[in-house]
C-alpha cells in the first residue's frame, strides 16, 4: 500500500539514507529479522530492505538503504511527505532469540548498511535480557553507521576502522576474534549482518571456536513469497529460499561461494540497468 515518508536522514550523503515510514500495520507485527519489499513507483522493480527499527506506539518503521542500483536511486529521490507506491511486510522469519543466562553474552557484528539490520536484532537480544556486545566496522569514521543508536542499549559497542580514524585500526573480525579469545565459552552466539565476504569471514572465524553463528543473507529477491526462486541459497546441502526460509541461517552451513557468485552476476545486470536509466534521463532533459 502507498506509504508516506515521515522523516528522511542522509546518514552518509549521496550514499546511505534512513527513512522513517508511516506503516502502523507493519510496525505492530514486525520483529527483529523481518524485512519489507518495496516498489517505489509503477515502473519500479520490487526489492527487499531489512527493517532497522520499529515504533509500534507511533506506527512507524525505519529502513536504511545504500544508493546502489536504479531502485535505490529512485527511492533516494523521494523526500519527506512523499509516498512510496508499495511497502509490503513484514516478510521472512523473525530472528530466533534465546535468553542466555549470565555470564553468557551475544556478539552482534555489523558491516556496511547491514549495521542497520543488526541494530534491530541486537535490540531484540537486549530486550530478551541478553548481554550484547556490538562490533561494527567501516573503512573510516565517516562511513560508520548506527554507533550512537547501538550505544543507547548495547552493553558494549566496539568499533574498528580500516584506517584507524575511529576505534581500533583493522577489520571487524579482529574485534570478534579478540573477544572469542578473552571470553572463551561465555560467548553463546555470534550474529553477523553485512556484506557477504564479512559474514563469511565471521562464520569461518567462529567455526574454529564452535560458537553458534547466525547470518542474515541479502540474496536477490523478486516476489518475496517463495514462488520465483530468485533468492535461493544452499544451506547444509539443501536448497532454501531466503525470503520464506530466512533471511537468517546457520552461518556454518551456508554455501557462501554460491551466494557470492549469484550476487556478482546480479550486480553486473544492475549496473547496466542503472547506466541505461541515466542515459534515458539525460535524453529526456536534452529533448
Ligand atoms: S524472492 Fe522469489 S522465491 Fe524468494
Amino acid at each position: 500500500m502507498p506509504t508516506k515518508i515521515l522523516h528522511k536522514e542522509k546518514l552518509i550523503p549521496g550514499r546511505t539514507s534512513k527513512l522513517v515510514l508511516d506503516a502502523p500495520q507493519i510496525a505492530s507485527t514486525a520483529k527483529p529479522g523481518h524485512f519489507v519489499i518495496l516498489r517505489v513507483d509503477e515502473h519500479g522493480e520490487r526489492f527487499p530492505l531489512t527493517i532497522a527499527d520499529t515504533d509500534p506506539v507511533n506506527g512507524t518503521i525505519s529502513i536504511v538503504y545504500l544508493v546502489l542500483g536504479r531502485s535505490t536511486q529512485l527511492l533516494e529521490e523521494l523526500e519527506e511527505g512523499q509516498e512510496i507506491l508499495d511497502v509490503c511486510g513484514p516478510l521472512g522469519r523473525a530472528t530466533v532469540i534465546e535468553k542466555f543466562p549470565a555470564p553468557k553474552k551475544v556478539i552482534c557484528v555489523g558491516g556496511g548498511t547491514g549495521v542497520a539490520a543488526m541494530h534491530h536484532i541486537a535490540k531484540g537480544h537486549h530486550n530478551a535480557g541478553n548481554y550484547v556486545i556490538a562490533c561494527i566496522g567501516a573503512r573510516n569514521k565517516d562511513l560508520l553507521l548506527f554507533h550512537k543508536e547501538l550505544s543507547l542499549f548495547c552493553d558494549e559497542v566496539l568499533v574498528s576502522t580500516d584506517d584507524g580514524s575511529f576505534g581500533q585500526k583493522g577489520i571487524v573480525t579482529d574485534l570478534v576474534r579478540a573477544r572469542l579469545d578473552s571470553e572463551g565459552e561465555n560467548i553463546a552466539e555470534v550474529v553477523g549482518v553485512g556484506p557477504v565476504p564479512m559474514m563469511q569471514a565471521v562464520a569461518e572465524l567462529t567455526r574454529g571456536y564452535g560458537v553458534k553463528t547466525t547470518v542474515s543473507l541479502n540474496s536477490l529477491m523478486v516476489d518475496g513469497l517463495g514462488m520465483c526462486g530468485a533468492c535461493r541459497v544452499t544451506v547444509g546441502g539443501e536448497m532454501k529460499f531466503t525470503c520464506v526460509d530466512g533471511p537468517e541461517f546457520d552461518g556454518h552451513l551456508v554455501d557462501f561461494a554460491e551466494l557470492r557468485s549469484r550476487l556478482a552476476s546480479f550486480r553486473a545486470e544492475e549496473k547496466i540497468e542503472a547506466e541505461n536509466h541515466r542515459c534515458h534521463c539525460f535524453e529526456k532533459k536534452e529533448g
